[in-house]
């Protein structure tokens, strides 16, 4: 029998807190920023799925490229009974996982976003039985508790959304993530490759403009969250390389001076024409620097698996 079981680990009003905390904090610094995290309501989660279909759009089709070569060497090497997801959207590449780790008893995806992850554990439950779903609607970055399920357990972190936090949140992650493996239980992570500027801008600045769609999603969010008052059509999609960081970094840019009211905070937000808010970082990775990442926090890096294009990699650590 399937069973499909949706924990909230967080108080109702805790995303709302953290949302006002998180718009105050961003849109009063210098320069002004917002976490990429608030893009994934129900329509941010749909335009993300039609993002990842698009043809500049590399990442999920290079690691779906990995998975389907790897899947055998990752439940030989793992033997998971348990496969955590964290960040696990549509999960969609991860039916190829699913496939392979034939021991598998129970499948915990975690997710901000309540209607990918309703979604998703409604269908995987449909397609398998006998697999126990224990979905958690939970910020990965926040101090995650785990259901009781049979050990050994495989972290799955995928598409490259690790990037998505800066330097000091990879590092205090991937501590957290550590604490929660026992001898035995495995990280998968999927980390997007430094490769040419072009290709990498273009993926972020697609020709139909999904991309920019999602990226002023943040601002519908906002809008309808804490009674703002932002014109999406008054802000352009901007995406570029930094080649020092190596990350890609997108932006809303202000066409015109103007005021934006944030009514549930009680805030009026200048911005000058021309001036730049940051919405997120997608961090491009090379094998060295994601050893050393791993290796910070305390897990030695065991296997690396690319696309045939190097453009994307899955790496495995085991816990000792
Ligand atoms: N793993 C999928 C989806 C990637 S999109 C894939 O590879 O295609 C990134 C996902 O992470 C979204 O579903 C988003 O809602 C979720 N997410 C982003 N920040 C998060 C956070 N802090 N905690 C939990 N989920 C988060
Ligand atoms: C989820 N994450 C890995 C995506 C990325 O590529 O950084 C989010 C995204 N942003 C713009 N396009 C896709």
């Amino acid at each position: 029998m399937s069973q499909f079981r949706v924990t909230r680990t967080l108080p109702e009003d805790a995303t709302g807190a953290a949302l006002r905390a998180d718009v105050l904090a961003g849109l009063t610094s210098t320069p002004k920023w917002l976490a990429p995290k608030w893009f994934y309501d129900a329509r941010g989660s749909e335009l993300f799925e039609e993002i990842t279909a698009l043809p500049e759009y590399y990442p999920t089709r290079a690691e779906r490229e990995i998975l389907a070569d790897r899947a055998g060497s990752i439940a030989a090497a793992t033997g998971a009974r348990t496969l955590v997801e964290l960040g696990s959207g549509s999960s969609e590449k991860t039916r190829i996982l699913l496939d392979a780790l034939t021991g598998l008893r129970a499948y915990v995806p975690v997710d901000v976003s309540e209607s990918a992850l309703t979604q998703a554990g409604e269908a995987i439950v449909a397609e398998r039985p006998g697999l126990q779903v224990h979905a958690l609607i939970a910020d990965f970055t926040g101090g995650l508790t785990l259901p009781e399920t049979p050990g050994p357990r495989l972290v799955a972190f995928l598409g490259g959304t690790i990037g998505n936090l800066l330097p000091d949140e990879r590092a205090a992650f991937l501590a957290a993530v550590r604490a929660l493996l026992s001898p035995g239980d495995a990280l998968l992570l999927g980390t997007d490759l430094v490769k040419d500027e072009e290709l990498l801008v273009r993926a972020y600045d697609d020709a139909a403009g999904v991309t920019a769609q999602f990226n002023k999603n943040v601002l519908s969010v906002i809008n309808r969250e804490l009674e703002a008052d932002f014109a999406p059509a008054a802000f352009e999609h901007v995406a570029l390389w930094n080649p020092e960081r190596e990350w890609i970094e997108m932006r809303l840019r202000s066409r015109a001076a103007q005021t934006v009211k944030v009514q549930a905070l009680d805030l009026a937000v200048d911005f000058a024409d021309g001036e730049e808010l940051r919405t997120e970082v997608s961090a491009k990775f090379r094998r060295e620097g994601v050893r050393a990442e791993l290796a910070a926090a305390g897990l030695e890096l065991a296997h690396w698996w690319t696309d045939g294009e190097r453009r994307f990699a899955l790496s495995l650590s085991v816990a000792g």
